[in-house]
């Protein structure tokens, strides 16, 4: 079979509400031109994040009546852990809440205070967590990263010249290095086994931890087996496990790749630096044999975990990304190529030349895609990463404007995503008329999530 299919069936549906561009006008302007101050009920095509909004199977519904909600030593527990053990290799296995959890307690766990973090490119609660922390968040993407119209196979790749050059600078107190597969704020794009391999080898050789942030590692193994040479005979979970193999430890956020709507994990296999984690954990996410979930949580992500490797599923998906970003370069609209695993980033700086980026060109688009057609994507840009640095207390832009719709696991058809690109080519067509847009109300951390903006 040459066509690529959705290889599941629809059981379950949830009504969608469709409204006028009238009522689309007020509805912005009641949430201050911020999408995330919208809610569901009136949005059409939701592409705000692939984060927790996926459907799960069947299987995975029927393994939630098996939920064991026992305080201590719940059959999900050990259900879980065995899975995750099973997929990284790990021995130590942290269950938190979600990714961020994770992040906040092994950032805490080695101390981040005055030092450095090292990654492709950090996630927006990543860096927070570092900044929140007194650390210093550096992003090192190989340069090609910051092209988007180049295309490379590998564009998730960490920059390792770079890499060396911090690690051996004695002014570089170096706490870790993190490696995000698939590189989420750098478009989605993979990172290759060979750099994955080669970072996790400068690490060692410098006694730095090195670690994962895992939230997409099955689709950056798929992406490995398509494109890498030497995969294309193995299998993800091979793949998977010696991308897992190179590493001190990693963080996940099972709303991702975990096929489910909420949870997470930290793994290591230093087991001093685990038992702090576990007292951390105690003290604010739960015991660790359930920290930040239910018992049904914790199966639905153990049946997640083991669908979301197979590679139907992980064709479907990627195909399901490459058919959206394809139709909008096919539109001349231009995005970060090529397409990424979970999302398609639209470049609103080379789409619209005449917004500055202090006039946020990308949240502009966004905005503009919801008035078209009640489509909800998502800034990557100054919005979300620029702000007072609060190491120079200058004002930062973020290297990039994106709009990225991220693409929910099993959620959309063909036909809605139809839809998506008919609004794009809509606020295409009248591109020239989109005016930028001043924040008049923003939070010190992560204020893309809460600030209240107006159009200039
Ligand atoms: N790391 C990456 C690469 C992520 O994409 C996310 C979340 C996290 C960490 C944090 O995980 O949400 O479970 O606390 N990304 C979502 C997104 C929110 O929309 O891309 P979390």
């Amino acid at each position: 079979m040459s066509r690529i299919i959705e290889p599941f069936r629809i059981k379950v549906v949830e009504q969608l509400r469709m409204t006028t561009r009238e009522e689309r006008e007020k509805i912005l302007r009641r949430a201050h031109w911020n999408l995330f101050r919208i809610p569901a009920e009136e949005i059409l095509i939701d592409l705000l994040t692939d984060s927790g909004t996926g459907a799960m199977s069947s299987e995975q519904w029927a393994a939630m009546m098996r939920g064991d909600e026992s305080y201590a030593g719940a059959r999900s527990w050990y259900r879980f852990r065995d899975r995750v053990r099973e997929i990284t290799g790990f021995r130590q296995i942290i269950p938190t809440h979600q990714g961020r959890a994770a992040e906040r307690i092994l950032f805490t766990c080695l101390g981040v205070r005055d030092r450095v973090v090292i990654s492709n490119t950090h996630f927006d609660t990543t860096r927070a967590n570092v900044e929140f922390l007194g650390g210093r968040a550096m992003d090192i993407p190989i340069p090609q990263a910051l092209v988007p119209a180049e295309e490379h196979p590998f564009k998730g790749n960490m920059d390792l010249v770079a890499l060396e050059r911090l690690l051996g600078d004695p002014a570089h107190d170096v706490a870790c290095v993190i490696h995000t597969v698939t590189n989420n704020s750098g478009g989605g794009q993979p990172a290759s086994l060979a750099n994955i391999g080669k970072a996790s080898e400068l690490c060692r050789s410098h006694r730095v931890p090195f670690y994962l942030d895992a939230c997409r590692f099955a689709e950056n193994a798929y992406f490995i087996k398509l494109r890498e040479r030497g995969y294309a005979d193995r299998s993800v979970a091979e793949i998977a496990a010696e991308m897992f193999s190179h590493a001190d430890g990693a963080t996940f956020s099972a709303k991702k790749d975990g096929l489910a709507n909420i949870g997470g994990f930290l793994a290591t296999n230093d087991d001093a630096l685990a038992t702090k984690e576990e007292e951390l954990l105690i003290l604010t996410e739960g015991f660790p044999t359930y920290g930040g979930m239910a018992g049904r949580d914790l199966d639905a992500i153990s049946v997640g975990l083991k669908e979301v490797l197979e590679e139907d599923y992980l064709r479907y998906r990627l195909a399901a990304t490459r058919y959206l970003g394809n139709k909008l370069t096919e539109l001349d609209i231009p995005i970060v190529r090529p397409p990424g695993g979970h999302a398609v980033y639209v470049d609103a700086g080379a789409l619209l030349p005449h917004i500055a980026p202090a006039e946020l060109p990308a949240q502009a688009l966004a905005c503009a895609f919801y008035l078209e057609g009640g489509v909800r994507g998502v800034e990557i840009g100054t919005l979300m990463f620029g702000g007072v640095d609060p190491q120079t207390n200058h004002e930062r832009f973020a290297p990039l404007e994106l709009l990225r719709l991220a693409i929910p696991r099993r959620v959309y058809t063909q036909t809605q995503i139809d839809h998506v690109i008919d609004v794009a080519a809509a606020v295409a067509d009248n591109k020239d008329s989109l005016r930028g847009l001043r924040i008049v109300e923003q939070a010190r951390h992560l204020r893309h999530f809460s600030a209240k903006l107006e159009p200039l």
